[in-house]
């Protein structure tokens, strides 16, 4: 196998460092395309081109390996290279979430691999388990912690009392983080990775922007304190469930028990449950970050292509399930500066409301779909859970 790749970061160096290590997997990188050529790279220089086409248009190349951090770019590359009849590997979410029904025409229309491993929590190998093993229609749900920079941001709040702008960097410094750290922190890259499951676990093709995702980026020490009396976590947390034709989906923080399994997947591990009617519950649990893992996941996709695998989509060609989140209700714990902050008629129940000098909170049941238009969350001093 001869492997071009795209970009050069944290997932690229990942990748190498395990092909180099790896005695399983025989696969030849020739060259590497990235965008600035000045930046001192680890490796030598003469792999590195800033021409695509030294990579596309080389008969040489059998698999493209597509790394970048742009979705624009990495769309393009993506489907250029199966079009020139080469298989191709990424680790984008956002460009796989948004761009899933054209990449899918494009392998149906050239026959050529596109596998995706590294894009959902990152060394867990969750996207084949749902492609081959709960190949059926007996799977109800699939919930996962699937962020390693929050996780690793929750954790050090939780256990060591960091505050979150240190703990932030120190997921940057470690290279868990996106390059813009507001799609780790505001729940969007969970939420693509969410989009990806739905459709190998349901066959659903989500338009990632129907799906609700709110981040940790508003917590607030009274926030903690509250999880803390309760005797919960928090824990940023991706689900979604099918209910006969349904499909819902959200990307939210919640209050999770101190003991319960979520409870205990620290830093950047990430873990992913599945639920189906007769196993129950099965929780995968692994690194869901930094260049190793990543590059590991990646490296299974490379290794699968020596025997021609390919994601079929089964679910999608049987289904009959529509993605449709805006009836789906859930408890939600809202914090506020003062009275009016929050619209209470949004509300179908309120359960409890608290009053104090430090801070106010309500719980009470909520739409989906009207939270996800509601104004009120526009306001700074308003944030949200799931409990
Ligand atoms: N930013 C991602 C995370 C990287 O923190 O989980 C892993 O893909």
């Amino acid at each position: 196998m001869t492997i071009g790749i795209f970009g050069f970061g944290c997932v690229g160096q990942g990748l190498w460092q395990v092909l180099h290590e790896t005695k399983g997997v025989r696969a030849d990188i020739k060259k590497i395309c990235i965008k600035n050529p000045d930046k001192p790279r680890p490796i030598d220089a003469a792999y590195f081109t800033t021409d695509p086409a030294q990579i596309l248009d080389d008969p040489d190349i059998d698999i493209v390996v597509e790394l970048t951090d742009d979705p624009e770019a990495a769309f393009s590359i993506a489907s250029r290279a199966m079009r020139q009849g080469k298989a191709v590997v990424s680790a984008n979410k956002k460009m796989i979430a948004y761009r899933l029904p054209e990449l899918y025409q494009i392998q149906q229309e050239t026959g050529q691999p596109f596998l995706y491993e590294a894009s959902c929590a990152a060394s867990i190998p969750i996207i084949r388990n749902l492609e081959e093993y709960y190949d059926n229609d007996l799977l109800t749900s699939v919930e996962g912690i699937l962020n390693g920079t929050t996780n690793y941001i929750l954790t050090k709040i939780f256990s060591e009392n960091l505050g979150y702008a240190e703990a932030l960097k120190q997921a940057q410094t470690l290279g868990f983080a996106e390059s813009n750290p507001k799609m780790d922190v505001e729940g969007f890259d969970a939420k693509f990775q969410l989009c990806i499951l739905i459709l190998h676990a349901f066959g659903v093709f989500v338009e990632p922007d129907e799906v609700l995702n709110w981040g940790i980026h508003r917590l607030s020490d009274f926030d903690i304190r509250q999880a803390r009396s309760r005797g919960c976590e928090i824990k940023l947390v991706a689900r979604c469930f099918r209910q006969g034709d349904r499909v819902s989906g959200w990307c939210l923080p919640k209050f999770v028990p101190v003991g319960a399994r979520f409870s205990t997947i620290n830093n950047e591990y990430n873990a992913v449950s599945l639920e189906s009617a007769f196993t129950e519950t099965q929780t995968f649990v692994g690194k869901g970050a930094g260049a190793a893992p990543t590059g590991c996941a990646v490296l299974s996709d490379i290794s699968a292509l020596r025997y021609h695998y390919k994601y079929e989509y089964r679910k999608f060609a049987q289904n009959t399930a529509k993605f449709d989140s805006d009836t789906t209700e859930i408890n939600l714990y809202v914090r506020y500066q003062q009275e009016g902050d929050v619209d209470r008629a949004d509300f179908t129940e309120i359960s409890e409301h608290y009053a104090s000098n430090a801070g106010n909170f309500l719980i009470g049941k909520i739409s989906l779909g009207k939270l996800k238009n509601a104004a009120w969350l526009n306001n700074e001093q308003v944030n949200f859970l799931a409990i």
